[in-house]
């Protein structure tokens, strides 16, 4: 698709009910993220996600599946070391992933490297990583400063040559955003990151409007939709490939 110049898409599922859902809708990948420590769970982070609850949530989403691609996250300290990585990335694909993601630039590296050798594919997820929130300080938009941006590029260009499938950008600058996804040829996911990218992934319950914060680069579906939630899910599936999605006033620059 990428390769073609055609947007696709991915929305965070947690469970059967949804997963099927969002398959039917034409969503293209689906990502069980650790975002569900946050909208599920109602934890401030995604830090006390385990290892268990990726298990659960991925082995249900799997269950409810009708032939998206799915991607799975590895939870904070599930790959500080490599047979650490290992063990934890062969966990979740035996629970039904079909990738799994990664947070950090340079440091994931090796690890990459490692699970994409082993047969594993990987997806790099840049920029804005909740799992760091304490160093980062706050969720702030990421790659603003040059040097910055340039070593964000240079960490892209690095995980793409130590075998990582897929890139995710979270919060950069639109700008930020079109220069990596066309550095790179593996396909580009943002959020927060503008319109220029390969594809675009939200949270289900920002789609649908039931999150306790709205950052700027949410859109609400379910508002305006003559058709419930399966009318919100096929409004942004179309929305993001007529790339009336994200529009300027979700992104940064
Ligand atoms: O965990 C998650 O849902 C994510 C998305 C915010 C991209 O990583």
């Amino acid at each position: 698709m990428k390769q073609r110049g055609e947007k696709f898409t991915c929305l965070t599922a947690y469970d059967a009910c949804f997963a099927q859902l969002i398959a039917e809708a034409g969503v293209e990948v689906t990502l069980i993220g650790d975002s569900l420590g946050m909208v599920l769970q109602g934890h401030d982070s995604t830090l006390p996600v385990t290892m268990d609850d990726m298990v659960y949530h991925i082995s249900s989403v799997k269950r409810g599946n009708r032939g998206a691609f799915l991607i799975g996250d590895m939870p904070f300290m599930s790959y500080a070391s490599e047979t650490q990585t290992l063990e934890n990335a062969a966990t979740l694909m035996r629970a039904g992933a079909q990738m799994i993601k990664l947070e950090g630039g340079a440091w994931i590296a090796n690890s990459t490297r490692l699970l994409a050798e082993r047969g594993i594919p990987v997806c790099a997820h840049m920029g804005l990583t909740p799992q760091s929130i304490n160093r980062i300080g706050g969720y702030h938009v990421q790659g603003r400063d040059p040097r910055q941006a340039e070593s964000m590029l240079a960490e892209a260009k690095l995980l793409e040559e130590s075998g990582a499938s897929m890139l995710l950008l979270e919060c950069v600058p639109q700008t930020l955003a079109r220069t990596i996804s066309e550095a790179v040829t593996i396909p580009v996911i943002g959020i927060g990151a503008g319109p220029d990218t390969d594809a675009q992934v939200m949270v289900l319950h920002d789609l649908l409007g039931i999150s306790p914060i709205t950052p700027k680069f949410v859109k609400n579906f379910l508002k305006g939709s003559d058709d419930g939630i399966p009318g919100a899910l096929r409004a942004y599936v179309a929305d993001v490939k007529a790339k009336r999605f994200p529009a300027p006033e979700h992104c940064f620059n």
